[in-house]
């Protein structure tokens, strides 16, 4: 299996929700300045991922690829120096096909050769997409992606370099059955260190309302797949929209409780430069970062469910477990479970503590965990049972 770099969810920035390919050195550098002075930076959003469109639509004479001189007059190298002076690791994107997405040229048959790239550019995690990938002939489009993911595993492990990889391919096969999607995941597991389920998460383009029914099918959709994830190998249900337009305060801390609660990748995307004090407070929550950091490394489950609303309760290191209580719908409601439902041990006392890790207050109770639940809301306790 591919090398175990990232023990922790992996942390960061990427630009694509927000900015898609409007992108320049400028943007780039300008967002990771943001990232450390914000305070990101220092508790663990620690990757700036450039995405899509760095680079030119062909490559030089050898055969390599060139960033685009209007974007990055300095080229790829610089960025990565720069990152790197900030205290920053430096990402970048490429794709396993012909072409990325956006129609830049893909790395097939050049995976060595850009592995080597990156590795000389200082690289530390590479998101690798999964566009324009045709099946070979005699192969199945799974097999091919396969075949494709491996080798760029193993170009990645040929350069000495540790290089956090971050495979797209599940995405590419949300459509093609549980069977062979499940598969993928599996594969996706040994060759990388997180891959990119469901959709693409709304863009900065799109209404408040798209943004945060996409925040709602990715949660749905990603909840499932608790039983592929490993300490080190995580599910990813994209980029965390925090700072975007249109969305509620409610609704981006909802996002961040339930991508902490999955232990998901943090990776932020929207104009760090500008993003208002609220939006910060929600990336920024220590309390709920150390959720999604817990060194116990599992993806939280639903416990309990009905029309318009879950519970999750995800085990924590120290036998604390994170419950998270998460109002869908669209009007208040009381949300209720037990310390049992959510797994807690007996307590000697025969009472917990219940803290609220965004008001941070706490309370007690004899196992009975009942709030009241704002519309799209999400409410995380840490719960410990009182000895
Ligand atoms: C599809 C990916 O899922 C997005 O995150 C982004 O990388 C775009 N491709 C870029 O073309």
């Amino acid at each position: 299996a591919y090398p175990n770099l990232t023990p922790r969810p992996p942390m960061g920035w990427n630009n694509w929700s927000y900015y898609m390919c409007d992108i320049d050195e400028k943007v780039i550098l300008g967002n990771a300045r943001a990232l450390v002075k914000s305070g990101l930076a220092a508790k663990g959003y620690d990757t700036v991922t450039v995405d899509d469109c760095w680079m030119l639509k062909q490559r030089d004479a050898r055969g390599n690829l060139v960033p685009d001189p209007a974007r990055f007059p300095r080229g790829m190298a610089y960025v990565g120096r720069e990152l790197h002076r900030m205290g920053l690791k430096f990402g970048i994107y490429e794709d396993v096909g012909k072409l990325t997405c956006e129609k830049y040229p893909g790395s097939f048959g050049h995976y060595q050769q850009d592995a080597d790239l990156f590795a000389k550019w200082k690289v530390d995690y590479l998101k690798m997409d999964g566009c324009n990938l045709p099946t070979a002939p005699g192969r199945t489009k799974e097999q091919t992606y396969q075949d494709a993911y491996r080798a760029v595993s193993r170009a990645l492990r040929k350069t000495g370099r540790d290089i956090v990889f971050s495979v797209s391919a599940p995405a590419y096969f949300q459509y093609d059955g549980d069977r062979v999607w499940h598969q993928v995941i599996r594969w996706s597991s040994q060759v990388g260190n997180l891959w990119r389920e469901g959709r693409d998460i709304a863009v900065e383009k799109h209404s408040g309302a798209r943004k945060w029914s996409s925040i709602k099918y990715n949660y749905a959709y990603n909840a499932k797949l608790a039983s592929f994830q490993r300490p080190g190998r995580w599910n990813d249900p994209d980029f965390l929209l925090a700072g975007d337009s249109g969305l509620s305060t409610r609704q981006i801390q909802s996002q961040m409780a339930l991508w902490a609660m999955m232990a998901a990748p943090l990776i932020s995307s929207t104009d760090l430069t500008k993003i208002s004090p609220a939006a910060l407070r929600v990336l920024g929550n220590r309390d709920v970062i150390a959720v999604d950091q817990d060194p116990k490394g599992v993806q939280g489950r639903v416990v309990q469910q009905g029309p318009g609303y879950d519970v999750l309760s995800k085990p924590l290191q120290n036998g604390d477990r994170a419950v998270a209580l998460f109002n869908s719908g669209d009007t208040p409601r009381t949300l209720s479970t037990t310390a049992r439902t959510a797994g807690l041990p007996r307590a000697g006392s025969g009472r917990y503590e219940l803290r609220d890790l965004v008001t941070r207050r706490t309370s007690r109770t004899d196992g009975k965990i009942s709030v009241r639940v704002p519309a799209h809301a999400t409410v995380l306790y840490r719960v410990r049972p009182v000895r």
